[in-house]
């Protein structure tokens, strides 16, 4: 069977994405709608040596899409998610919109893929690409040696933010070594050659919007809301892929070794730990435009008996967004 599928926010840089995933892994197709703001209506994209006009989404009529991948941020899903899932469309959503909500489930493709059929509103929500990167990583040791608690540092790359965060790191780049002045505008202060740890809105806690998705979409996607999570989220001037450097410490202790035995036979894993030079990951050379999540630097926690760290890379854009979007879709056209 061939799917009519939508693809709500195609120009953006998650979106294109998911059009060379759609591609890349074959998926079955039928019709592709592509859908943007009216500022992008009546442009063209290619797909699979095709010309597709891109549609303004207010102006398109949902009736007869199967599957809709939607990225076009959290104000846009909410209004129109239900829309498409009203019209009898499975809604894969990107955004934030309906995460927390207990009757949309929320799926890392290797993860917890059996939620998928577990959506009464025919919406399933795509998670956080910070949470998706570290649970593909930390779920197999979960589940073998029960975690207790994961203190998390990100270093997390301007794609995140979109084309204009893209574009922005870019110009303030040039701009700064020919000596320009710079005008911050989609970061609160100056990105390049610099970092922010400041992502998403600040909530009441003292903690930012990025941080507690780390929080409350751990526990969500592990069904184990005794999970202690304790992050910090940092934006870096790299362009692909986000970095974390993770410290668990687990009801059972995990030796390195074991660790490392467990993540290479596990889904979506690579495991790439040689104590030289060069011999971790890092976004530039190993994550960027791969679909793999990376563990490096695996080494006991020395100021805890059952501690374990770990560097965990990956490109966000991919398996942080659009990829597992389209596995999630794969999940769905499976159900036939
Ligand atoms: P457009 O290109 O027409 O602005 P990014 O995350 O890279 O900024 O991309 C955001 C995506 O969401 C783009 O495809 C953008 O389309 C789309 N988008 C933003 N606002 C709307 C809207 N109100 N209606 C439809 N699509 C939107």
């Amino acid at each position: 069977r061939r799917f009519h599928v939508a693809v709500v926010g195609a120009t953006g840089a998650v979106g294109e994405t998911m059009l060379s995933i759609l591609a890349e892994r074959n998926f079955p197709i039928a019709t592709l709608s592509l859908l943007a703001s009216s500022r992008s209506a009546g442009g063209e994209i290619e797909f699979q040596g095709q010309k597709i006009k891109v549609q303004d989404l207010a102006e398109f009529d949902p009736s007869g899409v199967d599957i809709a991948l939607f990225s076009a941020g959290g104000s846009v899903s909410k209004e129109y998610g239900p829309k498409f899932a009203a019209a009898g469309a499975v809604v894969i959503d990107n955004s934030s919109a309906f995460r927390y909500d207990d009757d949309v489930p929320l799926v890392v493709s290797e993860v917890n893929p059996e939620q998928v059929a577990n959506r009464p509103r025919g919406i399933i929500a795509n998670p956080n690409c910070s949470t998706m990167q570290m649970l593909v990583a930390l779920a197999p040791l979960h589940r073998r040696y029960g975690i207790e608690r994961i203190n998390v540092a990100t270093y997390q790359s301007v794609s995140g933010g979109g084309r204009s965060a893209l574009e922005e790191l870019g110009k303030q780049t040039g701009q700064l070594l020919s000596f320009q002045d710079i005008d911050p505008q989609r970061f609160p202060v100056q990105i390049a050659f610099n970092l922010i740890p400041h992502i998403d809105d600040f909530q009441d806690n003292g903690f930012t919007k990025e941080e507690m998705k780390l929080v409350w979409e751990t526990r969500k996607i592990l069904g184990d809301d005794s999970i202690l999570v304790n992050p910090t989220a940092v934006r870096v001037p790299v362009f692909y892929g986000h970095s974390e450097a993770v410290a668990i410490e687990t009801r059972e202790k995990v030796t390195p070794e074991a660790a490392r035995e467990l993540l290479e036979q596990s889904p979506g894993v690579e495991v790439v730990d040689r104590r030289e030079a060069g011999g971790y990951p890092t976004p530039v050379t190993h994550a960027s435009g791969t679909d793999a999540v990376y563990v490096g630097r695996i080494r006991e926690d020395i100021s805890h008996p059952r501690g374990l760290n770990l560097w965990i890379v990956s490109d966000n854009i991919r398996k942080g967004a659009a990829l597992n979007a389209v596995q999630l879709a794969e999940l769905v056209a499976a159900e036939g």
